[in-house]
């Protein structure tokens, strides 16, 4: 297979290191940033379904679901509704923006800080909040916290970890995404029930994470890398003796001094990353993987989910109830991905999940189109056959495209340009949200159930891609990536020696010229 390359690893174990308490405490408190992250996924879907929500900032949607006549597929479909979902992903890309600068200037730690202030400002706007602006604007600062944490806990969580327990610390970021996916659907199964409020509890629920982090953040240590860059460089070493468990760093410590040495000398990382043909294959590897993760149609059903069954004839209860189901077998299958992902390799993960994601979309766009007219109820079996894909989709989803997404662009950028390709993976899987989340209704609306075919074009190119362009990355040095690039049959063109091809040619020219000068004088 082409873009099959395994390169030896060989200074992986270089680093005398421990798993230490401290990183592994560190690890999760920082990954409660995820916690907020999937807290807010999985609230929206289920609020925005809630009638007393409704009423309150959308009745135009609250009258057209409850006429009996209204087509199944268009019944939520409302620029407003789509726009509380979605704006907040708009405010994540700007704040992802600020926060590459911020977790360079102030560190990774504030950044996490600055996260959870702005998301606690957010949950408790919108618990109170009396207008639409007050709920749009609570979104937004719910948003900025997604944004700053987003992109610090991911690059604190690999700075911090050993380089062999890098993969699973890392993927705890995703483990603790899908719980609080699944806290928040738990939460609005039961405030559904408390009239006229309870979407007030779900809302304002999303202060929990932030106070913990907030509160947690106190407690972790800055990064060795971040202390060192910033020129603290007696406070880095201890810290990373620390967190090491060991004396004997004085390795790992120049390798921090030569990598920051060498990243001072790269001025502009994002013009390094746009300019620089080397760059490339990782630029838009680490892109393309957000695109891909988000046009998988994983958010259809993490935001839509109850709206969804709900469609397919499933009572309000019914729904919550089958979302607390899908979210339980992402979280499940999301711990396979930690204990595999080391062991089996990023890239049948990802290849194995096409395949399966694929057919659980085709069949379910099949079943719908068959079972689902525009009017009528669907027969309660084939609601629940619909409910049984989504779950084989959901667990191809969760042990691949879900959290490789986030690891395999935290792990193929050199340290020159880490944070400031991380953003660009950051703010794509921002972006692609926001589409989703803003068209989906509307798509629906329109496409019926063909927005499941939609999703599985999508689902196949995805799989040549991971076939024939992504190279494996499985217990490479994270400081020897580039041997992968060099390597692969397309991407070693990035690489290949453009002094060399331009001496030649310069050669050429000058030949050229010496015999036109020859010609002329003769
Ligand atoms: C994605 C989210 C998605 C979640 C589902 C994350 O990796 O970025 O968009 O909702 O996984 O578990």
């Amino acid at each position: 297979m082409p873009g099959n390359i395994m390169v030896k690893s060989c200074s992986d174990n270089d680093f005398p290191s421990k798993l230490t308490g401290q990183v592994l405490v560190c690890s999760i408190i920082a990954a409660f940033g995820g916690l907020m992250f999937g807290y807010d996924i999985g609230i929206s879907g289920g609020v925005t379904s809630m009638d007393d929500f409704l009423k309150k900032f959308f009745p135009i949607v609250y009258v057209k679901k409850h006429k009996a006549t209204e087509n199944n597929y268009c019944k939520y479909d409302n620029e407003y509704l789509q726009l509380f979902t979605s704006s907040l992903y708009l405010a994540a890309i700007l704040s992802s923006f600020a926060a590459s600068f911020l977790c360079k200037i102030w560190g990774r730690k504030p950044t996490i800080q600055v996260a959870s202030i702005f998301f606690l400002a957010g949950a408790i706007l919108n618990a109170v909040a009396q207008n639409l602006g007050m709920l749009i604007a609570g979104r937004l600062c719910l948003g900025a916290g997604v944004g700053f944490g987003n992109q610090a806990v991911p690059l604190f969580i690999s700075e911090i970890a050993p380089a062999k327990y890098r993969g699973g610390l890392n993927i705890c970021f995703q483990l603790l995404i899908t719980i609080g996916i699944l806290i928040a659907n738990i939460i609005n199964y039961f405030t559904s029930k408390l009239h006229p409020y309870g979407w007030r509890i779900s809302l304002g629920g999303a202060a929990g994470p932030a106070i913990i982090l907030l509160l947690g953040s106190i407690l972790i240590s800055e990064t060795p890398t971040s202390l060192i860059e910033r020129g603290k460089n007696e406070k880095g070493l201890e810290v990373l003796k620390k967190i090491r468990g060991v004396d004997n760093v004085d390795k790992e410590y120049s390798e921090i001094l030569n990598a920051i040495e060498l990243a001072k000398q790269v001025k502009s990382p994002f013009r390094n990353l746009i300019m620089k043909r080397s760059s490339w294959p990782q630029l838009f590897c680490g892109t393309i993987l957000q695109v891909f993760q988000q046009f998988t149609g994983i958010n259809v059903v993490m935001f839509y989910a109850p709206v969804l069954f709900q469609t397919m004839g499933l009572g309000g209860d019914a729904s919550l109830l089958s979302a607390v189901v899908t979210d339980s077998i992402n979280v499940a299958a999301t711990l396979i991905a930690i204990f595999t992902v080391d062991r089996i390799g990023r890239r049948f993960l990802l290849i194995e999940a096409v395949m399966q994601m694929l057919v659980a979309q085709s069949v379910m766009g099949a079943t719908l189109a068959k079972h689902l007219k525009s009017t009528d109820i669907m027969p309660k079996h084939y609601a629940v056959v619909v409910l049984i894909l989504i779950c084989v989709f959901v667990s191809g989803f969760a042990w691949s495209w879900g959290p490789l997404g986030w690891l395999i662009p935290s792990e193929i950028f050199p340290l020159e340009t880490r944070s400031a390709g991380f953003f660009f993976a950051v703010s794509m899987n921002m972006l692609c949200t926001f589409l989703i989340a803003q068209t989906f209704l509307s798509m629906l609306c329109r496409m019926r159930s063909g927005i499941f075919f939609f999703f599985a074009a999508w689902i196949v190119v995805m799989g040549l891609f991971a076939i024939f362009l992504l190279p494996e990355t499985k217990g490479i040095p994270i400081d020897e990536m580039k041997k992968v690039w060099k390597k692969h049959w397309l991407w070693k063109r990035c690489y290949e020696d453009c002094g060399e091809k331009k001496l030649q040619e310069k050669k050429e020219d000058f030949k050229i010229q010496e015999n036109l000068d020859d010609k002329s004088l003769a």
